[in-house]
C-alpha cells in the first residue's frame, strides 16, 4: 500500500469539521471573516496509513474498552529510537489523554497547593494555567532575547530561582513553544545538573521534538542517564501527525516511585482506559508514517522560510524570528509601538487575523504574536498579505 497523502500544496478545508480554529469564531468573539493561524494543529490531512487504519477499525464497529498492546509499545519505541536515538522500556509508558492532562497530573502528583513550579516564559500558556488552576505558584526563569534574534537561557537567574523560590518542579518545553529554540545538549545539561543539585523534578514536554528544521533535538533523557531518575518525558504523535483530536499521548516515567505517584494521581481523577482510535492512529503513524513525515517537514520548512522572508522584507516594524523547531512563528511587533491589548486588537480588527497574542505566553510575550504556518501556501500568503496591508496602512496614518 502506498502513501497517498503526500501532496501538501492544497491543504485541507477544515470548515465544517468542528475545528476549534475555523468553526468557532463567534464563540471566541472573533470577526466572522477572520483568517485563522492560532492553535497548534495543521491544515493538512494526516497520513493515509492512519486514515486506513482508523477506517478499518470503524468498519469493524468494535468500540469497547481497550488497552495498548505490545505492538503499540513497539511502534512507539521504534519511532523514539529511530528519530531520537532514545531507548524506552515498556514499563515506563504511562498514557494520558493529552500532554497537558499529563502536566496537570504531574503538578498534582509531585507538589502541594501553595508550592512553586518553575517555567521559562514566554512559554505555552497551559503551563502556567495548570500550575495556577491547581493553586500552585508560577515562577518564571524568563528567556532572554539576544541581539541575533534568538532566545537563550539566563542560567544564573535559573539557579537563583531554584535557591530562593524553592520550586519542587520545573516544566521544560523542548523544543520551545513559542520561541522555537531547539535546546542544545549543553543547555539541557546545565538545566538538568542544576535541577539535580537542588532536588527539583523535571517534566520534560517534548511534544514538538519531531518538528525540527536542521537543528537536532536532544531528548532530556539522553543528556545524562542519571536525569531519568528525576524526570518525566511527555511525548505524543498529535503535533507530528495532526492527531490532537484523538487525545493520545505517551509519557515515560523510568523512576518507579515517581511512576506510582503519577498513576495514583490518574486513579484519583478516574482516568481510565485510552482512546481506542487514538491508539490505532498512533500505531499506524509511527509504523508507516515516515514518508508522510519527510514530506511534511519539507513543507513546513519551506513555509517557515517563506513567511520569515515575507514578513521581514515587506512588513516594516515587524521582525519574524526563524524557529529551529515547531511550525510556530514568533513575530516581534514591538516597533509598532502598541500595548499588548492594542496589538491584539490591531491584528484582529485591522489585519483580520486570528493569531495567538504574545501576552498569553507570559508578560515577556508583550509586543509579540505567534503565527502557525502549518497550512497551505496559498492560505499562508493570504494572511501575510493582510498583515502587510494593515501594517502599511498604519504607517501611512
Ligand atoms: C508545548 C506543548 N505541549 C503540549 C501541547 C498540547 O498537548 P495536548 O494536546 O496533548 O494536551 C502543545 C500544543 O500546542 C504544546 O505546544
Amino acid at each position: 500500500m502506498a502513501e497517498r497523502n503526500l501532496d501538501f500544496d492544497k491543504g485541507l478545508d477544515r470548515k465544517g469539521t468542528d475545528s476549534i480554529k475555523f468553526d468557532y469564531t463567534e464563540r471566541f468573539h472573533m470577526p466572522e471573516d477572520v483568517l485563522s493561524y492560532w492553535v497548534a494543529d495543521m491544515d493538512f490531512p494526516t497520513s493515509s496509513y492512519v486514515q486506513d487504519a482508523v477506517i478499518e477499525a470503524v468498519q469493524k464497529g468494535a468500540f469497547g474498552y481497550t488497552l495498548a498492546g505490545d505492538d503499540y509499545f513497539d511502534a512507539v519505541a521504534g519511532w523514539m529510537l529511530r528519530h531520537h536515538d532514545l531507548k524506552v522500556e515498556p514499563e515506563w509508558l504511562v498514557q494520558t489523554p493529552g500532554v497537558v492532562f499529563g502536566l496537570a497530573h504531574g503538578v498534582r502528583a509531585y507538589t502541594e497547593p501553595g508550592d512553586t513550579v518553575l517555567i521559562q516564559e514566554p512559554v505555552y500558556y497551559p503551563f502556567a494555567n495548570v500550575i495556577r488552576h491547581n493553586d500552585r505558584k508560577v515562577v518564571s526563569n524568563d528567556l532572554v532575547l539576544r541581539e541575533d534574534g534568538t532566545y537563550g537561557i539566563d542560567f544564573e537567574d535559573f539557579e537563583t530561582k531554584l535557591k530562593e523560590d524553592h520550586p519542587k518542579l520545573f516544566i521544560l518545553c523542548s523544543p520551545h513553544n513559542p520561541v522555537g529554540r531547539v535546546w542544545i545538549r549543553e543547555e539541557l545539561k546545565t538545566l538538568g545538573d542544576l535541577c539535580k543539585q537542588y532536588g527539583v523534578l523535571v517534566l520534560a514536554d517534548e511534544i514538538h521534538s519531531d518538528l525540527t528544521f536542521g537543528a537536532t533535538h536532544t531528548s532530556f533523557f539522553n543528556v545524562d542517564p542519571s536525569f531519568q531518575e528525576f524526570s518525566l518525558l511527555c511525548t505524543a504523535p498529535s503535533k507530528t501527525f495532526n492527531l490532537a483530536g484523538l487525545q493520545t499521548s505517551n509519557l515515560f516515567i523510568p523512576n518507579k516511585s515517581l511512576r506510582n505517584r503519577f498513576r495514583k494521581e490518574l486513579d484519583r481523577s478516574g482516568a481510565g482506559q485510552p482512546n481506542q482510535l487514538g491508539l490505532i492512529a498512533c500505531k499506524a503513524a509511527y509504523t508507516h508514517g515516515e514518508e508522510w513525515y519527510d514530506a511534511l517537514i519539507a513543507t513546513l520548512s519551506a513555509n517557515l522560510d517563506f513567511a520569515v522572508d515575507f514578513i521581514n522584507t515587506r512588513s516594516p516594524g515587524l521582525r519574524a524570528l526563524k524557529p529551529e523547531g515547531t511550525y510556530l512563528l514568533w513575530v516581534d511587533c514591538r516597533r509598532l509601538g502598541l500595548s499588548g491589548k492594542e496589538l491584539d486588537r490591531f491584528i484582529r480588527e485591522e489585519a483580520k487575523l486570528w493569531l495567538d497574542g504574545g501576552t498569553m505566553f507570559g508578560p515577556t510575550g508583550e509586543g509579540f504574536q505567534r503565527i502557525n504556518v502549518a497550512t497551505s501556501r496559498e492560505y499562508l500568503q493570504k494572511g501575510l498579505e493582510q498583515l502587510e496591508a494593515a501594517v502599511l496602512r498604519k504607517e501611512r496614518q
